[in-house]
């Protein structure tokens, strides 16, 4: 591959890349209600069978949009497209905003936290596998607010966040999984609601930095190399610098990204801080990285139980954790038989 990609030339194929099939589920409550929709909606013409091309709806007053979506609901087949430069637009106007209405409508917490988690997959997987520019990540803070409340106010229990989250490998369910674990322990431990929102916040965004290992190592089966090492033992520091070149993100959000593979014992990377010299809330992030690592499956490893990964991390990881913090996060986890 190499510098061929950057010079391919354009095929169907490519420009089928920049279209993105969207969810018509999310779309229901905001095409009813928005009196613009703030982006243009496509559907794919086969054109005789050849070449795909992407369509535009021409048009969506009121009155045309209530006539597309009966017809839209009438053949179930139809697939609806927005084109990537629409995708903020998208995210906020129409994915967040329908969250927001959701909370107004007093849905079940469960449900809107579920529908949350999905939209912070979505925004992280546009990062990590599609446009791969960081702006699609600001569209994470509206979402984090929006998780919190749900896990605050639904006094959701552990065994509601094990449900909503993901359990394959990918680098966005990682990201989501450990967000929302973090959130979960500080609203467990009763923390500021300035300090659950960037435990949150900078859970999601902690290991955005992986994008920058080669999908060869990292789907590696068996033992890496001292060089593909070099690649892992790189990422957090690249995370930070990503973060920190977006310059919106605090210094605690940024020491989530650049410690949170430090070890308590100082025995981690990149840096090998020990104790309290890795920030608070990394340390509470690499309890939520490792714990997440194991309930999925890895290229490396078969998935435990959620109880089986809280007694490994326990008995078999000494010096890896902050004790108190993991006895804290067990705690939250397990809850004490009444
Ligand atoms: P990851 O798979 O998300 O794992 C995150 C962290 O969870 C690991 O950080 C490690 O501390 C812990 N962990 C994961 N699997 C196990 C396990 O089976 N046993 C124990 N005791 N701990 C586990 P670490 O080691 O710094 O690795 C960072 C990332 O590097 C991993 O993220 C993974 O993407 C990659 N990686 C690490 N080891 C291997 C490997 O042997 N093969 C491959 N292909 N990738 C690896
Ligand atoms: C998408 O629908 O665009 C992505 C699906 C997902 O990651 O959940
Ligand atoms: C891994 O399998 O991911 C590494 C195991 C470890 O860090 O102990
Ligand atoms: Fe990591």
């Amino acid at each position: 591959m190499g510098n061929f990609s950057q010079s391919k030339e354009i095929t169907m194929d490519s420009i089928a890349n920049y279209y993105r099939e969207i969810n018509r589920g999310f779309l229901n409550k905001a095409w009813r209600q928005g009196p613009t929709i703030g982006f243009e909606l496509y559907y794919k013409s086969q054109n005789g069978g050849v070449e795909p091309k992407f369509l535009k709806f021409a048009d969506y007053e009121p009155e045309t949009r209530e006539k597309i979506w009966t017809l839209l609901e009438t053949d179930g087949h139809e697939r609806l497209y927005i084109h990537e430069n629409d995708l903020i637009a998208y995210y906020e106007k129409f994915l967040i905003a329908n969250l927001v209405q959701s909370l107004e409508d007093e849905e079940p917490f469960q449900k809107v936290l579920k529908d949350a988690y999905q939209v912070a997959r979505m925004l992280l997987n546009e990062y990590f596998d599609n446009i791969g520019s960081t702006r699609i990540l600001r569209s994470l803070d509206d979402v984090v607010d929006i998780m919190i409340v749900c896990i605050l106010q639904g006094k959701l229990e552990p065994a509601d966040i094990f449900q909503i989250t993901e359990k394959d490998k990918s680098h966005p369910s990682h990201c989501a999984n450990a967000g929302l674990y973090n959130m979960f322990l500080g609203v467990k431990l009763n923390l500021k609601s300035d300090d659950i929102q960037q435990l949150g916040l900078g859970g999601l965004l902690y290991d955005i930095g992986k994008k920058s290992i080669p999908k060869n190592v990292l789907e590696k089966q068996g033992k890496l190399s001292p060089e593909e090492w070099q690649f892992i033992r790189k990422h957090p520091s690249a995370g930070r610098k990503v973060l920190n070149d977006m310059k919106c993100y605090s210094p605690a959000i940024l020491k989530m990204a650049g410690e949170h593979h430090e070890k308590f014992d100082g025995s981690g990377y990149p840096l090998g801080l020990a104790g309290e010299k890795i920030s608070l809330f990394a340390r509470v992030t690499a309890i939520s990285d490792v714990f997440n690592a194991l309930v999925c499956n890895r290229s490396h490893h078969e998935a435990r139980t959620a109880f089986g990964a809280l007694m490994e991390m326990k008995e078999k990881m000494p010096g890896h954790f902050d004790p108190k913090i993991l006895l804290s996060f067990i705690k939250a986890f397990v809850p004490a038989k009444k």
